[in-house]
């Protein structure tokens, strides 16, 4: 959560720094800000609650003359958002500015500490504490600043990415990570901070990923350097940035979400690509193929990942068990990091995080790892921290996904595990092969069929107008349409603000029907799959207690579309596809009714793209 920027060098550091957080505002948007430093060694610090276009307005006649900034979009942890907690924070004698990505678990204790030092804070941050550290560090010590920095995190427990700037020191930014992203971004003369590389895109591609526990010290005219907590010198690792400034911007669609929905053709295209091998004959995921012995020898499969991630994984969890025939958990992040988790040598953990960034899927593989099992990671940012902390994992190649609502991403990570399903069933001969070959080839027309399905777009704008102001929904679902049915409820109630919950469809008259009225749509999945006659009574249930329906069906069916309100027809593919197709319309849909009700799509309140504190 919270994007940061810093740039060094002999460009408009004003608007590298704006037009970087302005890249960034999908991580956090309650507030921004950012610090200058002058040429002459003065430093201004600007802020305002809100998007960073209000902080654009408040700098308009504001002296932006610079060498060198840092800027920071807040997610508010400890805090209301407001002009007065945004980043950055000053020191208590003006001279240190600090922007910050994380928490401070232990903020008080120091807080206490510091003000018996005479030390008085301005805010209700967390983050205050940290600069307010540094600056007496540096002053009682009378050291150099990177030293302060380094003695400062070493007495700090938590999350943090940072960086630094002081007044009469317009040649330096200090930048530091411990569990929240942090990339260096290498020019000609200059160089670069960010939360990841979009903010420098159109500048570099050369990139340092900034480890746990590092500092970067970053001085104009002098290579980088990066040293650790414990004072080494540790290696700068160059790496090629795989990003490209077209894959940031809308591309004459209104947002990035409905961009991101009609994309989803070629990214599926891209995330197939070179895995569907041999004429269609088999699948290669080289990050299977690498570690055979461990998919063979695996007793049970542990999925970790939140939100839509996880949603995608329950879904991994039944693709991979019909296939496979290997036991399958899934787990919540959050749960499974505190759950004392009974692991062996033999459990392979599968973490799955389009960011790659999230705190509780990180900590989840940590534990993992100190347990002895085998990590692999689901990802779409390439250089993520999640994909760096596996042990073996495959990219999902979906592009960067820049819409808070998840869209593309869970398409590819349910691609990506109908791809490791059949690795593994390839490699275990649990799966005949002519069967593997069927689905495979299946899964290469995929693209094409999403295609014909977002034609479904102008029937379900009108039909999103019957419903924009429901004020509850219930999505149904069986088998593989359960986690879609999930999916879409949530998809509705991040952007459109409704209430919806998703219900596996038999579970339904355990208590959920008792919500059903006309007022309460009920949208249900029903594909014609083994499932099929019995989602068909489920609908009649649903049907004889007045409450509308809307049901997404395989293309011909004539039963539901007797009983539903509205159907919405997809193509026909097999079961263990079904997914890939029937979340589609549920996005749309969900767009559609957020538009209708003046929402902003691509920053629904309260949420953040990347979810970096606990
Ligand atoms: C999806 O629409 C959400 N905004 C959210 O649930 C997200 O999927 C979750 O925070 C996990 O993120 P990750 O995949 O980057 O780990
Ligand atoms: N904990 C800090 C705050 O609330 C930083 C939050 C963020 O990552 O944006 O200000």
């Amino acid at each position: 959560m919270c994007g940061i920027v810093g740039y060094i060098g002999n460009g408009n550091v004003y608007k590298i720094l704006i037009n970087g957080l302005k890249r960034l505002e999908y991580r956090g948007y309650d507030s921004a800000g950012m610090a200058l430093v002058a040429p002459d060694g003065k430093l201004s610090v600007y802020k305002a609650k809100g998007k960073v276009s209000n902080l654009e307005d408040y700098c308009s006649d504001k002296s932006l003359d610079a060498c060198a900034g840092i800027a920071h979009t807040r997610w508010a942890t400890h805090g209301e958002p407001s002009d007065n907690n945004a980043h950055p924070h000053y020191s208590e004698d003006g001279r240190l500015a600090l922007v910050h990505n994380g928490t401070i678990e232990n903020y008080k204790l120091l807080r206490d500490a510091l003000q018996q030092h005479g030390c008085h804070f301005k805010t209700e941050t967390d983050t205050e504490v940290l600069v307010q550290l540094i600056e007496y560090i540096r002053t009682t010590n009378a050291c150099s600043l990177v030293d302060a920095v380094r003695e400062a995190l070493n007495q700090v427990i938590g999350a943090y990415a940072i960086a630094v700037v002081e007044r009469d020191n317009p040649d330096t930014i200090i930048a530091a990570r411990k569990s929240s992203p942090l990339v260096v971004g290498i020019g000609n003369d200059e160089m670069f901070l960010g939360s990841d590389g979009t903010p420098f895109v159109e500048y570099t591609d050369k990139v340092v990923y900034v480890n746990d526990n590092e500092i970067a010290v970053i001085r104009r005219g002098e290579p980088l350097k990066i040293i650790t907590l414990d004072n080494r010198e540790a290696k700068v690792d160059v790496k090629k940035l795989a990003l490209s400034i077209a894959q940031l911007e809308k591309g004459g669609y209104p947002h990035f979400m409905l961009k991101e929905i009609f994309e989803q053709p070629s990214t599926l295209t891209d995330c197939i690509r070179g895995r569907v091998v041999d004429n269609g004959y088999s699948v290669r995921l080289n990050g299977v193929f690498d570690h055979q012995d461990k998919f063979l020898n695996c007793n049970r499969m542990i999925i970790v990942a939140c939100g839509t991630s996880w949603h995608a994984s329950l879904l991994g969890k039944q693709l991979i068990q019909d296939m496979c025939g290997i036991p399958v958990e899934v787990e919540y992040a959050s749960e499974f990091r505190y759950s004392n988790p009974v692991i062996t040598p033999r459990d392979i953990v599968i973490a799955v995080s389009q960011s790659g960034e999230t705190a509780d899927t990180l900590a989840a593989i940590q534990i993992a790892r100190q347990k002895g099992a085998f990590v692999y990671g689901i990802s779409n940012v390439v250089g993520a921290s999640i994909p760096r902390e596996t042990h073996s994992g495959t990219y999902i190649h979906v592009g960067p996904e820049i819409g808070v609502a998840s869209t593309k991403a869970f398409t590819g990570q349910v691609t990506v595990f109908t791809l490791l399903a059949l690795s593994i069933a390839q490699l275990k001969g649990s799966m005949d092969q002519e069967t593997i070959s069927k689905v495979a080839g299946y899964l290469l027309r995929i693209p094409e069929l999403v295609k014909e399905t977002l034609r479904l777009d102008d029937k379900i704008r009108q039909l999103s107008l019957i419903y924009t102001y429901a004020r509850n929904f219930l999505y149904l679902g069986r088998g593989y349409s359960y986690p879609v049915a999930l999916e879409g409820a949530l998809k509705l109630k991040e952007i459109s603000y409704i209430h919806a919950e998703g219900y596996p469809a038999a579970e339904m008259k355990h208590g959920p029907i008792a919500l059903i009225d006309s007022e309460m749509p009920t949208v249900i999945i029903a594909p014609k799959d083994h499932l099929y006659e019995k989602i068909v009574s489920n609908v009649q249930q649903v049907k004889s207690r007045g409450g509308s329906i809307i049901a997404i069906v395989t293309k011909g069916d004539t039963v539901i579309r007797d009983l539903a309100d509205h159907v919405l027809e997809v193509p026909d593919v097999p079961e263990c596809l079904t997914p890939l197709i029937t979340s589609i319309p549920l996005q749309l849909l969900s767009y559609y009714i957020a538009i209708n009700k003046g929402k902003n799509v691509d920053m629904p309140r309260n949420l953040a793209k990347s979810v970096t504190v606990e």
